[in-house]
């Protein structure tokens, strides 16, 4: 067997720089950036097509660039009827999120530019994909449910759009300010799972929808989007704040992984967090549901304790989504129709600058071994 001396290995891959980028700093002091912008302060004035746009272009918009970005976000909305089609032969059962990555493959059929990897074929892409990601979601949805998609409305922006095309109901202003925040919240997070799976696809020159499909798979696990799913069942479990600190006791006596507390890279707090912390109260206020922070803060001080692991962004986005009505399923689906923007400046900036992923593995199999035929 040939010999090579022991590469160096980190265990999934923590702590390894694997790129270099532009798009989005994680500060693991509680900072987050995107292009040199605190999300703290766009957060609560900004909308998700700003801060989409910034992603994707590097800079902010003016006010006209802003307009015809949301123009064409919206010219883009509507899904080809072969793909609704497809939507309506799907099991009714199936979970949202495999909905939507078999939406994002199907659509790659369905646009030009699929092959032309050139930085301006690839913001187009990109705009349509964060359209139709979210169409997919909400017409997914509905069609599941035994209703009929509907059209956009014009005069709503894209959070308010989605609000419109899921429930139905025209949403109040402050709920699509929560939305625009939350989608800010969850546009873009550097090397993350998901992030990473697509800028590997696009780094053997695949092209956006690929990348994309292979994103979408991979923020389906637990521990990465999917976490925002089960802590809203774990929330469920607990009902009260008085329960939670007996609760948390007994899962981690069992050695459970508890959903929505832990960071790769965070290791003194989520810097989303106290923003999303701080919509949940609001929201639980205006609704008459204020328990939910009060079981959260109880876990997260119990954990602290226990453990020293800070909650994600996740814990408090899980009761956000059931105040807005939401079931826990669209949870995910909806970190997905902020991220896309995240994904798609990614895939962008690797086709840019590429160079194929490919890390090696360190073999731990057996010793070479001699072979023997299988005699017949
Ligand atoms: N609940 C209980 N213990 C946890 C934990 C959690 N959510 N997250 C980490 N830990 C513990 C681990 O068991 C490990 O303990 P040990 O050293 O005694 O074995 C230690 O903390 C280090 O955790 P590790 O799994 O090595 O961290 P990681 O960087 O590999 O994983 C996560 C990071 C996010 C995958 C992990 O924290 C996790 O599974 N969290 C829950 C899922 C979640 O909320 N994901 C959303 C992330 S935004």
């Amino acid at each position: 067997m040939t010999t090579e001396t022991k590469p160096a290995y980190s265990p999934g891959l923590a702590g390894v720089v694997a790129g270099e980028t532009s798009i989005c700093w994680v500060d693991p002091n509680a900072g987050l950036m995107y292009r040199g912008y605190d999300i703290h302060e766009m957060a609560k004035q900004a909308n998700f097509e700003e801060v989409a746009y910034l992603l994707l272009n590097g800079e902010l918009p003016t006010a006209q660039e802003l307009m015809d970005f949301g123009r064409k976000i919206a010219a883009e909305r509507e899904l080809p009827e072969a793909v609704l089609d497809m939507l309506r032969l799907l099991p009714k059962t199936m979970h949202p999120m495999d909905v939507l990555r078999t939406g994002v493959s199907m659509l790659a059929a369905f646009g030009p530019d699929l092959n032309d990897q050139s930085h301006d074929a690839n913001v187009r892409k990109a705009i349509r994909l964060i359209a139709r990601v979210s169409t997919l979601i909400t017409d997914g949805w509905r069609i599941s449910k035994g209703k009929d998609p509907l059209a956009d409305r014009n005069d709503l922006t894209h959070a308010g759009n989605f609000l419109y095309k899921l429930t139905g109901q025209v949403p109040e202003l402050w709920q699509i300010r929560m939305l625009d925040t939350i989608f800010i919240l969850y546009a873009d997070h550097e090397y993350n799972a998901s992030t990473f799976a697509a800028r590997v696809t696009a780094s053997t020159l695949a092209d956006m929808y690929a990348a994309v499909t292979s994103a979408c798979g991979t923020l389906k696990g637990p521990l990465h989007g999917g976490a925002n799913e089960e802590s809203m069942k774990m929330l469920d479990e607990i009902k009260t704040p008085e329960r939670a600190e007996a609760w948390m006791m007994e899962a981690l006596a069992r050695k459970a992984k508890i959903m929505g507390f832990g960071h790769r890279v965070y290791k003194k707090g989520d810097s989303r967090v106290p923003i999303m912390r701080e919509i949940a109260r609001d929201y639980g206020k205006r609704i008459g549901k204020e328990n939910w922070v009060p079981i959260c803060e109880k876990l997260e001080q119990t954990m602290e304790r226990e453990k020293q692991l800070c909650a994600n962004v996740d814990l408090y986005a899980a009761p956000v989504f059931t105040m807005f009505g939401f079931p826990p399923e669209l949870n995910t689906p909806i970190f997905a129709a902020s991220r896309i923007a995240g994904w798609c400046a990614h895939v962008i900036e690797q086709h840019d600058n590429n160079r194929l992923i490919r890390p090696r593995s360190l073999y731990v199999g057996p010793e070479e071994r001699p072979y023997k035929a299988v005699t017949k």
